[in-house]
């Protein structure tokens, strides 16, 4: 910079010294191109017209498109330049592919991907770094799926994410009109939309609205944002989308960017854009005569029946107004059944219905539309009334996504005014594993119980792993466990733990929710569930299967002390259900291996507890093969360790270098007895 304008701008007015040293402003208008837009991973410029796509339809990729180079984010003195930026945008699925997944505007440091995920991380952090200070990201997210493990508010949702997924403010997509009266507007829908970010030094504005509309007055999300120490030095912004097993595109139609002048969005050209909504182009490829009168046919087929479908919705609509259902929960998947059909169902909730109960449900059986169901029935205790039912809702439409074998299906749902919730699963036909193991009658032998563990270790592993967002059960317990007709081990009630706090058998302080006897120690410490927690659940669950011996017995020690204390003795059989024992139809190697599997799932320090994928493993397969032995890296090293120890019974002398593991066991700050008994895993 030349002296004299450095000279100039000392004696300049104070408003001239607080203004940002190099103000930055740029339009694009449909005219990205590979020069002008810094594309990462699965991004392209497609033209005409040149558009920024960021994803495809490739699983588990991330996109971004960028400005060239860093811009100034913060003035001299360190404190972060506001900015206005406008962009439309198109986020659309793909034909016949199930859609997922959204995207952010941000600032980011660094232009390279090494640090972030795809599917939910929106390819902006990864499961490590989310929420650390140092990140130094901000963004704007519009994301349509509800993440639990990021708060997430619903399935539609615009947030304002600052070094973290978890948004610190959002609100669901829309906009209000005439400042008052709010749209809802489904990000994914294919439409093009115009979204507006302004940032003054101290407070944010986001507004949405359908390119083409005016700007709301109102805006979306109006918070006061402390960005100091974000905004820091030179940045790169633009945008970032991801896709996971979901897909679906994300298009960056055009895009203005200024922190001088915060009219520049009024440079965007809004109409007479492309349009991405999926269509059924079958339809209007046809060309010649004969496919204009095809056409013709169709389009009066389709009036004649889109007057039948609105005269039925239309009833619909009517009945279920009758029943008092409010707009948003026709939204949720799975759908509400009608609570007069439960009645019929379960013959007016009848006695001799009633299947089983606990706190503040009952569980009836019953016949819905040919198929029997069980009904639950869950009082809403006047506390939580209906904000926090409809917050639970929210978790079950995901929840009741959810497919698995060994996981009890969700089929339906519905609210009787105020007073109780009915959830409408599955019927078990051979109850629970509780019943199953306690019930001298039906006990369960050596295999069945086996089978009953590896079949919940996979349900469970689907719960962490197998769909898109984390799933905790957060009360694994015999009696959540269910047996369908060809005895499949099932887990239900996941979830369902928050809303159950008045069950007598529920520790409740402020936050904790679980069960006395599976609650980890540090979840009765913080009250705060994690993978971890389940997995210690888990543990206690394999050990009460094994010893058929309940978690807590009046005047007897826990299952988990008693267990450790075989172990250190080294006689953990001995643990063995006694009616096992008297039959006598069990592999002695396998009860070795199931009661150590058990064992350190109740680790007390939970960064030892194996994941459920490697308890899977290890029960599942007694090696793994190759190509797994790749994908999984340093973790197979430590689960080959442990198998080792586990099924061979052998030493290795090579595993004493192993770091991972032996630093995690060595920094344990537990009991010397405690460290003893390592050899359960070291080998003897
Ligand atoms: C895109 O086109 C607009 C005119 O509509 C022009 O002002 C702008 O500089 C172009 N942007 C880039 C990045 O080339
Ligand atoms: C989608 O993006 C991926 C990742 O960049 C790339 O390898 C693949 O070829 C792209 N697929 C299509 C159909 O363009
Ligand atoms: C996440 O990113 C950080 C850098 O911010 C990196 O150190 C860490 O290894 C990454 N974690 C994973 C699991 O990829
Ligand atoms: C946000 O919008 C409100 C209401 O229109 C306005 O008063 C305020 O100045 C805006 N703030 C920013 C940071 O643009
Ligand atoms: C930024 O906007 C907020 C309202 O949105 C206002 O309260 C605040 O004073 C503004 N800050 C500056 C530095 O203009
Ligand atoms: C903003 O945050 C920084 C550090 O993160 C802090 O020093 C500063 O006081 C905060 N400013 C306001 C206005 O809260
Ligand atoms: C700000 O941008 C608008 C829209 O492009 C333009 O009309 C106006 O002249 C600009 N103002 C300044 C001060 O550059």
């Amino acid at each position: 910079m030349p002296r004299a304008t450095s000279i100039f701008l000392l004696f300049a007015t104070s408003q001239l010294l607080f203004r940002p040293i190099s103000s930055i402003d740029f339009v694009y208008n449909s005219n990205f191109t590979t020069t002008n837009t810094l594309l990462v991973g699965s991004a392209t410029v497609v033209s005409p017209p040149s558009i920024l796509t960021l994803t495809n339809e490739t699983t588990s990729t991330i996109g971004r498109g960028l400005y060239p180079s860093r811009i100034p984010a913060s003035s001299s003195s360190s404190s972060p330049l506001p900015f206005a930026t406008s962009f439309i945008f198109s986020v659309s699925p793909f034909k016949n592919r199930l859609p997922g997944h959204g995207f952010a505007f941000v600032f980011l440091p660094s232009s390279d991907t090494s640090a972030a995920e795809s599917a939910q991380h929106l390819g902006l952090l990864n499961l490590t770094n989310n929420g650390d200070p140092s990140n130094r990201i901000f963004g704007v997210e519009f994301d349509v799926f509800s993440n639990q493990e990021f708060n997430d508010i619903n399935d539609n949702h615009v947030g304002v994410d600052v070094n973290s997924l978890t948004s610190v403010s959002s609100s669901v997509a829309g906009f209000y009109r005439d400042g008052s009266q709010f749209t809802e507007l489904r990000l994914n829908s294919g439409d093009n939309y115009q979204a507006w970010i302004e940032f003054n030094g101290s407070a944010i504005n986001v507004t949405m609205a359908r390119a083409g509309s005016l700007k709301p007055v109102r805006p979306l999300i109006n918070v006061p944002l402390n960005l100091t120490g974000v905004l820091l030095g030179d940045m790169f912004v633009g945008f970032t989308a991801a896709t996971g097993l979901l897909v679906q595109s994300h298009r960056i139609l055009s895009w203005s960017f200024s922190n001088s002048n915060f009219s520049l969005a009024d440079a965007l050209i809004t109409r007479n854009l492309p349009s991405f909504k999926l269509r059924d182009d079958s339809v209007f490829n046809s060309k010649g005569f004969i496919a204009g009168i095809s056409v013709g046919a169709f389009v009066l087929l389709v009036c004649v029946i889109g007057v039948v479908f609105y005269a039925v919705r239309r009833r619909r609509r009517l009945r279920l107004e009758e029943d008092g259902v409010e707009d948003w929960e026709t939204e949720y998947w799975p759908h509400r059944v009608q609570y007069r059909n439960v009645l019929e169902a379960t013959k007016g909730f009848a006695e001799e219905n009633m299947i089983g109960y606990g706190g503040n449900s009952k569980v009836y059986r019953g016949v819905l539309e040919g198929k029997e169901v069980a009904v639950k029935r869950i009082a809403i205790s006047p506390r939580e009334g209906v904000a926090g039912t409809s917050e639970f809702l929210a978790e079950v439409s995901s929840l009741g996504r959810l497919r698995h074998k060994n996981i009890v299906g969700l089929r339906g749902w519905c609210k009787k005014g105020g007073e109780c919730l009915i959830l409408v699963y599955e019927y078990m036909e051979n109850g629970s594993v509780d019943k199953r193991l306690f019930d001298c009658d039906v006990m369960l032998d050596w295999e069945e119980r086996m089978r009953v563990i590896r079949d919940v270790a996979s349900g469970m592993l689907y719960l962490h792993e197998g769909w898109e967002s984390k799933v905790l059960h957060r009360d694994i317990k015999t009696s959540n466990v269910l047996l369908d007709k060809d005895m499949n081990a099932r887990v239900g009630d996941f979830g369902l733990a928050k809303l159950q706090n008045t069950n007598k058998e529920m520790v409740s302080t402020t936050h904790v929710v679980g069960t006395a006897g599976y609650m980890a120690p540090e979840l009765v410490k913080t009250g705060r569930a994690s993978v971890e927690t389940d997995v210690y659940s888990f543990g206690v669950f394999v050990l009460e299967v094994v010893c058929g011996r309940r978690p807590i017995e009046e005047g007897r020690e826990g299952i988990v002390e008693w267990m450790w204390g075989l172990m250190e003795r080294d006689q953990v059989v001995d643990g063995l259900d006694e009616r096992l024992k008297v039959r006598g139809r069990f592999e002695i190697k396998e009860v070795e291996m199931v009661m150590r599997i058990g064992l350190l799932c109740v680790h007390p320090d939970p960064r030892v507890r194996p994941k459920m994928r490697q308890v899977v493993h290890i029960l599942e397969q007694g090696r793994l093969s190759d190509d797994e032995r790749e994908r999984e890296g340093m973790e197979v090293s430590l689960l080959e360790r442990m198998k080792s120890s586990y099924l061979l019974g052998t030493s290795d002398g090579r595993q004493q270098q192993h770091p991972t593991f032996l630093d995690v066991w060595n920094s344990s700050s537990h009991s010397n007895s405690f460290r003893s008994s390592s050899s359960i895993f070291l080998g003897r």
